[in-house]
Protein backbone atom coordinates (compact mmCIF):
# COMPACT_ATOMS: atom_id res chain seq x y z
CA UNK A 1 0.00 0.00 0.00
CA UNK A 2 1.14 3.58 -0.44
CA UNK A 3 2.25 6.06 2.28
CA UNK A 4 -1.41 7.76 3.30
CA UNK A 5 -1.49 11.32 3.89
CA UNK A 6 -2.62 12.09 7.08
CA UNK A 7 -2.38 14.24 9.91
CA UNK A 8 -2.43 12.88 13.45
CA UNK A 9 -4.03 14.34 16.48
CA UNK A 10 -3.09 13.31 20.08
CA UNK A 11 -5.27 14.04 22.90
CA UNK A 12 -3.69 14.08 26.12
CA UNK A 13 -4.79 12.55 28.86
CA UNK A 14 -5.07 15.36 30.79
CA UNK A 15 -7.48 16.75 28.72
CA UNK A 16 -10.15 14.37 28.13
CA UNK A 17 -9.56 12.75 31.63
CA UNK A 18 -9.21 14.07 35.68
CA UNK A 19 -5.60 13.04 35.89
CA UNK A 20 -6.12 13.33 39.46
CA UNK A 21 -9.22 11.03 40.27
CA UNK A 22 -9.33 7.36 39.14
CA UNK A 23 -11.41 7.05 35.74
CA UNK A 24 -12.93 10.24 36.23
CA UNK A 25 -13.71 11.71 32.35
CA UNK A 26 -13.55 15.09 31.30
CA UNK A 27 -16.94 15.01 29.19
CA UNK A 28 -17.55 18.37 28.07
CA UNK A 29 -14.02 18.81 27.18
CA UNK A 30 -14.20 15.66 24.79
CA UNK A 31 -17.50 16.92 23.39
CA UNK A 32 -16.12 20.04 22.28
CA UNK A 33 -13.30 18.49 21.05
CA UNK A 34 -15.13 16.58 18.73
CA UNK A 35 -16.98 19.06 17.56
CA UNK A 36 -14.28 20.47 15.84
CA UNK A 37 -13.56 17.75 14.12
CA UNK A 38 -16.78 17.98 12.00
CA UNK A 39 -15.84 18.12 8.15
CA UNK A 40 -12.77 17.91 7.97
CA UNK A 41 -11.46 17.35 4.68
CA UNK A 42 -7.83 15.48 5.51
CA UNK A 43 -7.91 12.30 6.83
CA UNK A 44 -6.50 12.00 9.96
CA UNK A 45 -5.73 9.85 12.90
CA UNK A 46 -6.96 10.23 16.66
CA UNK A 47 -4.31 8.79 19.53
CA UNK A 48 -5.28 9.71 23.12
CA UNK A 49 -3.60 9.21 26.01
CA UNK A 50 -4.66 7.35 29.23
CA UNK A 51 -4.83 9.85 32.14
CA UNK A 52 -6.51 8.72 35.18
CA UNK A 53 -7.74 5.22 33.12
CA UNK A 54 -3.90 4.32 32.79
CA UNK A 55 -1.49 6.18 34.92
CA UNK A 56 -2.86 5.26 38.28
CA UNK A 57 -3.01 1.72 38.09
CA UNK A 58 0.06 1.69 35.66
CA UNK A 59 2.09 2.76 38.79
CA UNK A 60 0.39 1.12 41.40
CA UNK A 61 1.59 -1.86 39.77
CA UNK A 62 4.69 -0.81 38.48
CA UNK A 63 3.80 -1.93 35.21
CA UNK A 64 6.60 0.22 33.28
CA UNK A 65 9.00 -1.92 34.83
CA UNK A 66 8.34 -5.19 32.94
CA UNK A 67 6.98 -8.21 34.55
CA UNK A 68 8.00 -8.92 38.18
CA UNK A 69 4.90 -10.77 40.29
CA UNK A 70 1.85 -12.12 38.86
CA UNK A 71 0.07 -9.52 41.04
CA UNK A 72 1.12 -6.89 38.27
CA UNK A 73 -1.33 -8.96 36.15
CA UNK A 74 -4.20 -8.04 37.67
CA UNK A 75 -3.04 -4.46 36.67
CA UNK A 76 -2.80 -5.57 32.86
CA UNK A 77 -6.05 -6.76 32.90
CA UNK A 78 -7.43 -3.17 34.62
CA UNK A 79 -5.75 -1.02 32.54
CA UNK A 80 -7.02 -2.90 29.18
CA UNK A 81 -10.65 -2.86 30.68
CA UNK A 82 -10.59 0.62 31.35
CA UNK A 83 -8.69 1.62 28.26
CA UNK A 84 -11.51 0.04 26.35
CA UNK A 85 -14.15 2.21 27.94
CA UNK A 86 -12.22 5.68 27.38
CA UNK A 87 -11.24 4.57 23.98
CA UNK A 88 -15.46 4.03 23.71
CA UNK A 89 -16.30 7.05 24.87
CA UNK A 90 -13.48 8.96 22.44
CA UNK A 91 -15.54 7.05 19.48
CA UNK A 92 -18.84 7.37 20.99
CA UNK A 93 -18.58 10.99 21.11
CA UNK A 94 -17.12 11.60 17.49
CA UNK A 95 -19.33 9.82 16.28
CA UNK A 96 -22.20 11.70 17.95
CA UNK A 97 -20.27 14.33 16.08
CA UNK A 98 -20.89 12.74 12.69
CA UNK A 99 -16.94 11.86 12.87
CA UNK A 100 -16.84 8.24 11.63
CA UNK A 101 -14.65 6.78 13.78
CA UNK A 102 -13.40 3.18 14.76
CA UNK A 103 -11.55 2.28 18.02
CA UNK A 104 -8.23 -0.07 17.77
CA UNK A 105 -6.68 -1.76 20.45
CA UNK A 106 -3.04 -0.46 20.21
CA UNK A 107 -1.72 -3.88 21.87
CA UNK A 108 -3.62 -6.11 19.11
CA UNK A 109 -1.73 -4.34 16.80
CA UNK A 110 1.52 -4.35 18.09
CA UNK A 111 3.99 -6.44 19.72
CA UNK A 112 8.05 -5.34 20.97
CA UNK A 113 10.77 -7.64 19.72
CA UNK A 114 14.30 -6.14 21.57
CA UNK A 115 14.51 -2.48 20.57
CA UNK A 116 11.43 -2.94 17.61
CA UNK A 117 8.17 -2.35 18.29
CA UNK A 118 6.29 -4.71 15.17
CA UNK A 119 3.16 -3.18 14.67
CA UNK A 120 0.31 -4.26 12.08
CA UNK A 121 -0.68 -1.44 10.41
CA UNK A 122 -3.11 -2.57 7.23
CA UNK A 123 -6.40 -2.51 9.39
CA UNK A 124 -5.46 1.26 9.77
CA UNK A 125 -4.10 1.81 6.28
CA UNK A 126 -7.54 0.30 4.96
CA UNK A 127 -10.15 2.54 7.53
CA UNK A 128 -8.09 5.60 6.27
CA UNK A 129 -8.51 4.80 2.93
CA UNK A 130 -12.25 3.95 3.17
CA UNK A 131 -12.70 7.67 4.74
CA UNK A 132 -12.74 5.90 8.34
CA UNK A 133 -11.06 7.75 11.39
CA UNK A 134 -8.75 5.45 13.28
CA UNK A 135 -8.83 6.12 17.47
CA UNK A 136 -6.12 4.52 18.72
CA UNK A 137 -4.68 5.25 22.71
CA UNK A 138 -1.31 4.87 24.46
CA UNK A 139 -1.70 0.79 25.93
CA UNK A 140 0.33 -1.57 27.79
CA UNK A 141 2.30 -3.91 25.15
CA UNK A 142 3.29 -7.28 25.40
CA UNK A 143 7.15 -7.46 24.70
CA UNK A 144 9.51 -10.60 23.59
CA UNK A 145 11.73 -9.85 26.83
CA UNK A 146 10.33 -8.63 30.07
CA UNK A 147 6.73 -9.25 29.34
CA UNK A 148 4.92 -5.94 28.64
CA UNK A 149 5.42 -2.08 28.93
CA UNK A 150 3.86 0.89 28.85
CA UNK A 151 3.79 2.23 25.19
CA UNK A 152 2.27 5.56 25.14
CA UNK A 153 0.18 7.71 22.71
CA UNK A 154 3.43 9.88 22.39
CA UNK A 155 5.61 6.43 21.16
CA UNK A 156 2.90 5.23 18.55
CA UNK A 157 3.08 9.08 16.95
CA UNK A 158 6.78 8.46 16.99
CA UNK A 159 6.40 5.04 15.12
CA UNK A 160 3.75 6.60 12.99
CA UNK A 161 5.26 9.05 11.22
CA UNK A 162 7.35 6.52 9.56
CA UNK A 163 4.97 4.40 7.97
CA UNK A 164 2.40 7.48 6.98
CA UNK A 165 2.87 11.04 5.05
CA UNK A 166 2.06 12.74 8.20
CA UNK A 167 1.23 16.31 7.18
CA UNK A 168 1.12 17.89 10.85
CA UNK A 169 1.13 16.28 14.52
CA UNK A 170 -1.63 18.36 17.02
CA UNK A 171 -0.75 17.13 20.66
CA UNK A 172 -3.40 18.60 22.77
CA UNK A 173 -2.06 19.55 26.07
CA UNK A 174 -3.58 21.25 29.18
CA UNK A 175 -0.66 24.19 29.08
CA UNK A 176 -1.08 26.76 26.39
CA UNK A 177 2.05 25.76 24.58
CA UNK A 178 6.10 25.47 25.13
CA UNK A 179 7.37 28.22 27.43
CA UNK A 180 10.89 29.31 26.99
CA UNK A 181 13.19 28.85 30.34
CA UNK A 182 14.38 32.43 31.10
CA UNK A 183 16.86 32.64 34.08
CA UNK A 184 15.88 36.24 34.75
CA UNK A 185 11.95 35.71 34.84
CA UNK A 186 9.82 34.14 37.57
CA UNK A 187 7.51 32.50 34.97
CA UNK A 188 8.71 31.52 31.49
CA UNK A 189 6.99 33.12 28.41
CA UNK A 190 5.35 30.98 25.48
CA UNK A 191 7.16 30.51 22.17
CA UNK A 192 4.58 30.91 19.62
CA UNK A 193 6.89 29.47 16.55
CA UNK A 194 10.33 27.24 15.93
CA UNK A 195 12.21 26.33 12.98
CA UNK A 196 13.84 22.76 13.29
CA UNK A 197 17.37 24.75 14.10
CA UNK A 198 15.75 26.89 16.69
CA UNK A 199 13.74 23.65 18.49
CA UNK A 200 17.07 22.39 18.80
CA UNK A 201 18.86 24.66 20.94
CA UNK A 202 15.28 25.30 22.87
CA UNK A 203 15.41 25.13 26.67
CA UNK A 204 12.35 23.88 27.68
CA UNK A 205 10.56 25.38 30.79
CA UNK A 206 9.01 22.68 33.26
CA UNK A 207 5.82 23.11 34.50
CA UNK A 208 4.78 21.96 37.67
CA UNK A 209 2.37 18.73 38.02
CA UNK A 210 1.52 16.65 40.44
CA UNK A 211 -0.19 14.26 38.90
CA UNK A 212 0.78 10.79 38.55
CA UNK A 213 2.35 9.89 34.70
CA UNK A 214 4.68 7.01 34.37
CA UNK A 215 5.37 8.06 30.76
CA UNK A 216 7.18 11.03 31.27
CA UNK A 217 7.24 15.37 31.40
CA UNK A 218 7.10 17.97 28.87
CA UNK A 219 10.64 17.34 28.75
CA UNK A 220 10.25 13.55 27.91
CA UNK A 221 7.97 15.14 25.02
CA UNK A 222 10.39 17.55 23.66
CA UNK A 223 12.58 14.85 22.95
CA UNK A 224 10.50 12.71 21.26
CA UNK A 225 9.05 15.79 19.01
CA UNK A 226 13.15 16.43 17.80
CA UNK A 227 12.64 13.03 16.31
CA UNK A 228 9.26 13.33 14.81
CA UNK A 229 10.32 16.76 13.05
CA UNK A 230 12.54 14.74 10.71
CA UNK A 231 9.47 13.31 8.94
CA UNK A 232 6.75 16.05 9.48
CA UNK A 233 6.18 19.31 8.00
CA UNK A 234 4.91 20.65 11.85
CA UNK A 235 4.19 19.67 15.59
CA UNK A 236 1.80 22.03 17.18
CA UNK A 237 1.56 21.74 20.95
CA UNK A 238 -1.98 23.49 21.97
CA UNK A 239 -4.07 23.96 25.31
CA UNK A 240 -6.73 21.49 24.55
CA UNK A 241 -8.87 22.78 27.56
CA UNK A 242 -9.78 25.28 25.14
CA UNK A 243 -11.04 23.45 22.37
CA UNK A 244 -11.68 25.95 19.94
CA UNK A 245 -8.42 26.46 19.41
CA UNK A 246 -7.95 23.04 18.00
CA UNK A 247 -10.91 23.82 15.47
CA UNK A 248 -8.62 27.24 14.42
CA UNK A 249 -4.94 25.34 14.15
CA UNK A 250 -7.26 23.08 11.89
CA UNK A 251 -8.26 26.27 9.57
CA UNK A 252 -4.62 27.31 9.50
CA UNK A 253 -5.32 30.28 11.66
CA UNK A 254 -2.86 31.78 14.04
CA UNK A 255 -4.31 31.28 17.76
CA UNK A 256 -2.10 30.86 21.29
CA UNK A 257 -0.02 27.35 20.44
CA UNK A 258 3.51 26.88 19.47
CA UNK A 259 4.01 25.49 15.76
CA UNK A 260 7.46 23.97 15.88
CA UNK A 261 8.34 23.35 11.94
CA UNK A 262 9.78 20.10 10.55
CA UNK A 263 13.78 19.59 9.86
CA UNK A 264 12.73 19.82 5.68
CA UNK A 265 9.79 22.27 5.82
CA UNK A 266 9.99 25.52 3.85
CA UNK A 267 7.12 27.09 6.00
CA UNK A 268 7.95 29.71 8.96
C1 LIG B 1 -0.12 6.05 28.70
O1 LIG B 1 -0.32 6.76 27.51
C2 LIG B 1 -0.67 4.64 28.53
C3 LIG B 1 -0.95 3.95 29.83
C4 LIG B 1 -0.61 4.37 31.00
C5 LIG B 1 -1.70 2.71 29.71
P1 LIG B 1 0.05 8.31 27.43
O2 LIG B 1 1.38 8.54 28.09
O3 LIG B 1 -0.03 8.71 26.00
O4 LIG B 1 -1.09 8.99 28.27
P2 LIG B 1 -1.22 10.50 28.78
O5 LIG B 1 -1.54 11.37 27.61
O6 LIG B 1 0.11 10.89 29.42
O7 LIG B 1 -2.32 10.45 29.79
Amino acid sequence: MNRISVDIIKLGGSIITDKSSYCKIRRENLSEICKQLENLSNPYIIVHGAGSFGHIIAEKHSIQDGFEDRNQLDGIVKIRQDMTSLTQEVVSCLVENNVKAIGFQTSALAFIEGAEVLYFLNPIKKSLSLGICPVLSGDVLFTENDGFTIHSGDSIIDHFVRDFNVNQVIFLTDVDGLFEKDDNEETGKLVRKLTYNEFKDFKVEELQSDVIDVTGSMKGKVDEISTLLKDVEKVVILNGLFPERLGLVLKNEDVICTTIFGENSTQR
